[in-house]
């Protein structure tokens, strides 16, 4: 019963797509642990994006994921991190599976409108990133 972290990328809170991908998440019965919205800093994004500095993609996705407003989420339940990820669909939109929230809200390679963490350590990583142990809601709630 392993937390993930969920981000709802800027293009889409720009978009105001909050509420559909949030829907989705509530019908596949998946949890809601914590939640807040923010803007990442240069700093910010250039760390949790660490893993792909020097990739030629990486300039583009730190401006892209400091170009306004996200929305962080800690996603709960039964196997949230295969789930999540399911219901997001793979990085391309193009290529992502009809249903998913990439093919359906997704624009591009990059802006694909929202972020699940990949396996059981970077969810944990990636969830202290964003939040502190007592914003996280305990999983007997
Ligand atoms: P994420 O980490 O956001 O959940 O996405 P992912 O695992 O499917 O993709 P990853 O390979 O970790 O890449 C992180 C984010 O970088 C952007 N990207 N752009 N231009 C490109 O070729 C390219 N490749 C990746 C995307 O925003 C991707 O989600
Ligand atoms: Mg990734």
């Amino acid at each position: 019963m392993a937390n993930t972290l969920g981000i709802v990328k800027p293009d889409a809170v720009r978009r105001k797509l909050v509420g559909r991908i949030v829907e989705r998440i509530e019908r596949a019965g998946l949890i809601l642990r914590g939640m807040k919205v923010m803007k990442l800093t240069r700093e910010q994004a250039e760390k949790f994006y660490a893993v792909h500095e020097g990739k030629p993609f990486f300039k583009s996705l730190v401006e892209y994921m400091t170009s306004g407003p996200i929305v962080v989420m800690v996603i709960g339940g039964h196997g949230s991190i295969e789930r999540w990820r399911e219901l997001m669909g793979v990085t391309d939109p193009a290529k992502a599976k009809y249903n998913t929230i990439r093919r359906e809200f997704g624009t591009s390679i990059e802006k694909n409108v929202v972020h699940g963490s990949d396996c059981l350590e970077t969810a944990r990583r990636e969830v202290g990133f964003f939040f502190r142990e007592d914003e996280v809601l305990p999983k007997e709630i």
